[in-house]
């Protein structure tokens, strides 16, 4: 077995990719040559890189693509995505060129609120601590000035922290259940510095409170921390045509058409293997805006899905209905996002997003990445409902099934045009790649 390395952390960069490579590659060159072609020749940035995270020793790429001719609320834009899934953009893309000439995308921020806890433990009388409670709010929320002052002068901060009893569902638990409103910032270090505040007041504060008996006082606060769970930061996003303008060259009938489009969102609202999956295809379209942006996907991932679960079983995230003749198509989702903070100032493909994107406020964004998500949901299911989702994805994964069997700029334009008519099988690939390169490429 082997050891277990010690200061890691501590070696120079050179020196970490030296033992890596000794240690776990059969061929340490090669495997040094992979990992140091990702690196930037710009050191200032090349540094930036190595300094987002601990122990970088290269990049990771990802494309950076962009979806052109969204429409929302009135106003075109340029929509940048960060993803490696060979159809999201091309679907992304195609879906707002579809509801452009349809009115496009009509959007609406519901609420903004993010919730943090302090989570802990007390064994006396409710009674005092509701009374200990009442006697701290105000100096907890003092004590964070120093936080708050700056998110406050812009119209944010604290608005509201509640004492909650849990010990019904696990002895001697409550929380302080704090609710933030943190404008253009995600925020998770502010809620976080605020929290941690709070239970540092809240604990020294409890140690002296004269009604509390000995036991009493000593409370433990077990954590503090944001909720990544943001029912109340919410965004609709719609589309709505007559059903008669649901016609398309891949659809057999705009009746027929709607009619299965319905169906699948209700298996998708039924059915949970379903809903997993058709709500994956909307974060297709969301996590790259997301990563695009310089947001945490993981923080979306995690409320969007939370949020999906709400009722007590997972289901659809979008719905769809025809209503005297309109077909409706829309989702409210939960989406904290920021543009200003965090690697929005630092990143210099995500301030490239960010204009193009014409520097839009959190708000705004929210409306762009929700836009995104639903687009790529229309694209997903018209495929799944008409045509099946193969033939537009085989097609888009051509190009990394060329690049696998290392094929020519020439072969690739041939192999494209020839699989314009004829179905892309991974066996079809590499038959007509060799017929071409039998025939010598003529
Ligand atoms: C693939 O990444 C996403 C889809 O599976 C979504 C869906 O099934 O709705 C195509």
């Amino acid at each position: 077995m082997r050891k277990p390395i010690n200061g890691f952390s501590k070696l120079s960069k050179l020196d970490k990719i030296e033992w890596i490579t000794e240690t776990f590659f059969q061929d340490a060159d090669a495997a040094k040559q992979a990992i140091k072609q990702y690196w930037n020749t710009d050191q200032k940035l090349q540094q930036l890189h190595d300094e987002f995270i601990e122990n970088t020793i290269t990049n990771y790429y990802l494309p950076f693509g962009v979806a052109p001719n969204f429409l929302i609320n009135g106003k075109l834009y340029t929509i940048p995505m960060a993803i490696e899934e060979s159809s999201v953009v091309a679907a992304a893309s195609n879906a707002a060129k579809f509801w452009l000439t349809r009115g496009g995308f009509k959007t609406e921020v519901i609420s903004t609120t993010k919730i943090g806890q302090v989570h802990f433990m007390y064994s006396g009388s409710f009674d005092k601590l509701q009374n200990f409670f009442a006697f701290v709010k105000p100096k907890l929320i003092e004590d964070t000035q120093h936080i708050t002052k700056s998110m406050k002068k812009r119209g944010g901060g604290i608005l509201d922290i509640q004492l909650k009893d849990r010990t019904n569902e696990l002895k001697d638990y409550y929380q302080l259940h704090a609710t933030f409103e943190t404008l253009d910032a995600m925020g998770a270090n502010f809620i976080n510095s605020c929290l941690e505040q709070f239970a540092k007041t809240f604990r020294t504060e409890a140690l002296y409170f004269e009604s509390f008996s000995e036991p009493e006082n000593h409370i433990q606060v077990v954590m503090s921390i944001l909720s990544n769970y943001v029912p109340d930061c919410l965004v609709r996003v719609e589309v709505s045509c007559p059903v008669e303008d649901l016609n398309h060259k891949s659809l057999a009938s705009s009746e027929e058409f709607a009619h299965k489009f319905i169906q699948a969102i209700k298996i998708a609202e039924i059915e949970p293997y379903r809903a997993v999956t058709h709500n994956k295809g909307i974060m297709n379209g969301i996590d790259a805006v997301v990563l695009a942006t310089g947001n945490d996907f993981r923080a979306v991932e995690a409320g969007v899905h939370a949020y999906a679960a709400r009722n007590g079983k997972y289901s659809s995230l979008s719905h769809a209905e025809i209503e005297a003749g309109v077909f409706k198509f829309w989702m409210e989702i939960p989406l904290a996002l920021g543009t200003v903070g965090g690697l929005t100032n630092l990143h210099p493909l995500v301030k490239i997003a960010l204009e193009m994107l014409g520097q839009p406020d959190a708000k705004e964004l929210m409306q762009i990445v929700a836009a995104a998500g639903l687009a790529q949901n229309f694209a997903a299911l018209r495929s799944l409902t008409t045509t099946g989702i193969q033939e537009g994805h085989m097609k888009m994964h051509l190009m990394n099934m060329l690049n696998q069997l290392n094929a020519t700029h020439k072969e690739k334009e041939k192999i494209v045009a020839y699989f314009k008519k004829n179905i892309v099988t991974h066996s079809a690939v590499e038959k007509a790649l060799n017929n071409l390169r039998l025939l010598g490429n003529e």
